[in-house]
């Protein structure tokens, strides 16, 4: 029987079925008719996150001029115009995207949870409040400074009750180590990634005057959360990437190598964003 409500399209099945507000999007639905919604999900989850690994990359290069503050100011004026702005906001689409999506593939695994139409009605519900409340900050910006500790202190005792919660589920299934920690940083990243966007926007100088930021990383507590943060990230992008290239390459050899080449890689952003943590020390 239909349930009540408005039809996303995956209410009686999620490979196709009633035509509903997602079965009529260009493209994506031609997708979801040939191959199903799940199938699309998983692509916009994948290209999503190596979005995010170029935004990431991009941020590091920016923050890396932190050290000499006028050099910071000025590579910043170049980005501080209102077309850069507006991409930093969308930018929260692709990251709620794939942190809601990754969230529900999570609950599916780990907790039993398979109810997808109930799940995009919340994804689509806890993505738009969470769109219009950065939105709000981003605009208005200009609220007092909140106190990074008393805000830190409350986000990390909520991300680590979730990610232990979800070590808990995960731990003694038969997969393989390095898969369970990209699930549970996967799960640690799903408050503190949106957690610290909304941070940075929550008043201007917080996330963008250098002086305001260096103040606030020279505590020591800062330094080691966005130490973890910077190592959970990097991990879960890095065995991310290598899922995507074993899925592609048959070729033993080939595969070996571009997972050297980026352990590599990640051994040095890792570097980079570890010294940047650690500037002030
Ligand atoms: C915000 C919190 C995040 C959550 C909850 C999350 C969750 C997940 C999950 C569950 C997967 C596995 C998907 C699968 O096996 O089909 C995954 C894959 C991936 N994630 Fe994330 N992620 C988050 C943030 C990020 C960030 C910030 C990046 C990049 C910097 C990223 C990059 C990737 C990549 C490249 C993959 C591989 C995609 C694939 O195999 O389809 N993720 N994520």
């Amino acid at each position: 029987m239909k349930k009540p409500g408005f039809d996303l399209g995956m209410a009686n099945s999620p490979e196709g079925g009633e035509s509903g507000m997602l079965d009529r999007l260009p493209v994506l639905s031609w997708y979801a008719h040939t191959r199903g919604w799940k199938f699309v999900l998983a692509w916009v989850h994948r290209i999503f996150g190596l979005l995010l690994i170029f935004f990431l990359l991009f941020h590091v290069y920016i923050l890396s001029f932190l050290p000499e503050p006028s050099l910071y100011t000025v590579k910043w004026a170049t980005y501080d115009t209102l077309f850069f702005r507006f991409m930093e906001w969308i930018l929260a689409v692709p990251l709620i995207f794939h942190a809601l999506n990754g969230g529900r593939l999570m609950l599916y695994e780990s907790f039993g949870q398979r109810d997808d139409r109930q799940m995009i009605v919340w994804g689509f519900s806890l993505g738009f409040i969470y769109l219009f409340l950065l939105g709000f900050f981003m605009v208005t910006g200009q609220h007092e400074e909140v106190s990074p500790l008393f805000y830190w202190l409350n986000i990390l005792i909520i991300s680590l009750a979730f990610t232990y919660y979800l070590y808990r589920r995960i731990w003694d299934t038969p997969n393989s180590k390095l898969w369970k920690f990209q699930r549970i940083s996967g799960g640690f990243l799903f408050v503190m990634l949106p957690a610290h966007m909304l941070f940075m926007h929550i008043s201007y100088p917080t996330g963008h005057q250098a002086a305001v930021i260096a103040n606030r990383m020279q505590h020591f507590p800062m330094m080691m959360m966005d130490a973890v943060l910077m190592i959970a990230v990097l991990y879960h992008a890095a065995f991310g990437v290598y899922s995507i290239i074993e899925d592609y390459l048959g070729n033993r050899f080939l595969r070996g190598g571009l997972a050297v080449l980026l352990l590599l890689l990640t051994l040095y952003f890792g570097f980079i964003g570890l010294k940047l943590a650690f500037y002030l020390a």
